[in-house]
């Protein structure tokens, strides 16, 4: 079958969080599985652009409001990522060099939704199924199926994957003049709560909508920053599918942003060459047990709570441990945890940046990754961790509680706690303090992380499982 996947997202192209990564591996594995994927996506001023050669395959033009769009479709020529990625080109408007984070990201994103379809009704090639991810493209089964110019494109079946409720895409109804010509007795699609609720508006429109574990989908029913009663009488139509990774990229065996390859039969001395460079690029004590966070520095990760909670447990351990933070975000947060490097010296390092190399040498080289997230609809970060035989400290939510079993229950290998707090996570770090010295149950348990198969190919069946589902529809 064909997939055309629509994203704001996907890397190597683009990539602001896991939606990048999911992509970016799931089009890729659904064509190892025999059937063709594509993904189109906007044209943002990226280096993966100017290193690629790209054709033009669509130009055209449409109105939305009152000003007139130009788009160009080009498509990336020599199949690097695997599968057909197309990127949507507007002048002006999409052409910038972030993803997210503009006064006019309503305008963008809607004009690059709209593109897609001015070029999926004239194209004469057509996808059996329209997957699209995330608010920023949840209005398209909308406007495939209600929208006049679209027509012969409605009856493309349509999945909508949630990877993020918190963040819906509101646009007051002023805005409504952007969507192409619809049948206005159909407004009740677009609201919510007296606005336009792009991603609620996905949850209604779509055949089938999906988020990216079963223990997500579950939470969603109970809150959903005001969308539990949507996801509540839609549940006929909603799963949740847990993500898998991309074993090409994260093979600690053959992964080139690493100091020394290793696999589950030489992880020690693997593990321990990569967390020596760790530990003199950052001045870090080797004997030490070594504890990195690798994410964005905002509310929903918890990573406010990561300076108190780093300091207390420095205060209450005897036993001395490192900790190195990779990410960027809330600037309060950033300067926090900049804060305590004066009162850690050799212990503590936050490099506030977001930095793709590194984070594979942290997973590498790290002995316990920290998530405490509030919400985690998948966390991708964990089953990297595992994967490079580290092991994961995480709250029991979402996706974290799918995939982490605690090492003290059968055939666990993490530390799971249950709340988001200072306290759960103190405890959690000398737990983590306390196993450190056990080298034998710690090899164990990173052979058994790294033997998990975690990989993208169950995954992409169920995906293609669902959409011979919506065919039938
Ligand atoms: C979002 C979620 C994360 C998930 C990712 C990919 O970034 O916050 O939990 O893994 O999407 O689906």
């Amino acid at each position: 079958m064909e997939i055309l996947h629509v994203s704001a997202e996907c890397y190597p192209m683009a990539k602001a969080g896991g939606l990048g990564d999911v992509a970016g591996a799931l089009p890729k594995y659904q064509q190892k599985l025999g059937h063709v994927a594509k993904v189109v996506m906007p044209m943002y001023r990226t280096k993966f652009l100017y290193a690629n050669t790209w054709e033009v395959v669509h130009k055209a033009a449409f109105s939305m409001g009152n000003r007139q769009i130009d788009f160009t479709v080009i498509k990336e020529t020599s199949n690097k990522l695997g599968f057909d990625l197309y990127c949507v080109d507007i002048y002006g408007l999409l052409d910038r060099e972030k993803i997210y984070g503009y006064d006019d990201d309503t305008e963008r994103f809607t004009a690059f939704q709209i593109s897609v379809l001015e070029w999926l009704a004239k194209w004469e090639h057509k996808p059996d199924v329209v997957h699209v991810h995330d608010h920023h493209t949840a209005l398209i089964p909308f406007m495939m199926q209600n929208c006049f110019a679209y027509r012969n494109i409605s009856k493309i079946p349509t999945v909508l994957t949630v990877h993020n409720a918190q963040y819906q895409g509101w646009m007051n109804w002023e805005k409504a003049t952007y969507i192409p010509a619809w049948d206005t007795w159909k407004w009740g699609l677009l609201d919510w709560s007296n606005v336009i609720n792009p991603l609620a508006c996905g949850i209604k429109c779509a055949d089938r909508v999906t988020t990216v574990s079963p223990g997500y989908m579950q939470e969603l029913m109970l809150e959903a920053n005001g969308l539990e009663s949507l996801f509540t009488q839609e549940a006929a139509k909603c799963s949740g599918i847990i993500n898998g990774i991309d074993y090409e990229v994260w093979n600690p065996l053959t992964d080139t942003y690493i100091l020394d390859n290793f696999s589950e039969k030489d992880v020690e001395e693997g593990k321990q060459l990569n967390k020596k460079k760790l530990c003199d690029d950052f001045d870090f004590d080797l004997a030490l047990p070594l504890f990195v966070f690798i994410g964005r520095l905002v509310n929903e990760k918890a990573a406010d709570l990561l300076p108190e909670a780093i300091a207390k447990a420095y205060e209450q351990s005897e036993t001395k441990f490192s900790f190195l933070i990779l990410g960027s975000g809330e600037p309060e947060v950033e300067q926090a945890l900049g804060a305590l490097q004066q009162r850690w010296v050799g212990y503590y390092h936050s490099q506030i940046e977001y930095n793709e190399k590194l984070s594979h040498q942290m997973y590498a080289g790290a002995d316990f990754l920290l998530m405490p997230s509030r919400v985690e609809p998948c966390g991708l970060n964990q089953l990297y961790a595992m994967r490079y035989g580290t092991v994961p400290v995480v709250r029991s939510i979402g996706g974290l509680k799918d995939t982490v079993i605690d090492f003290e229950d059968e055939g666990g290998y993490g530390i799971r706690f249950n709340r988001a707090s200072v306290e759960d996570i103190v405890y959690s770090v000398r737990r983590a303090i306390s196993l450190y010295p056990e080298k034998k149950k710690l090899r164990r348990l990173r052979k058994t992380m790294m033997g998990l198969s975690t990989s993208w190919e169950q995954s992409a069946a169920k995906y293609i499982d669902l959409y011979k589902a919506t065919s039938l529809v």
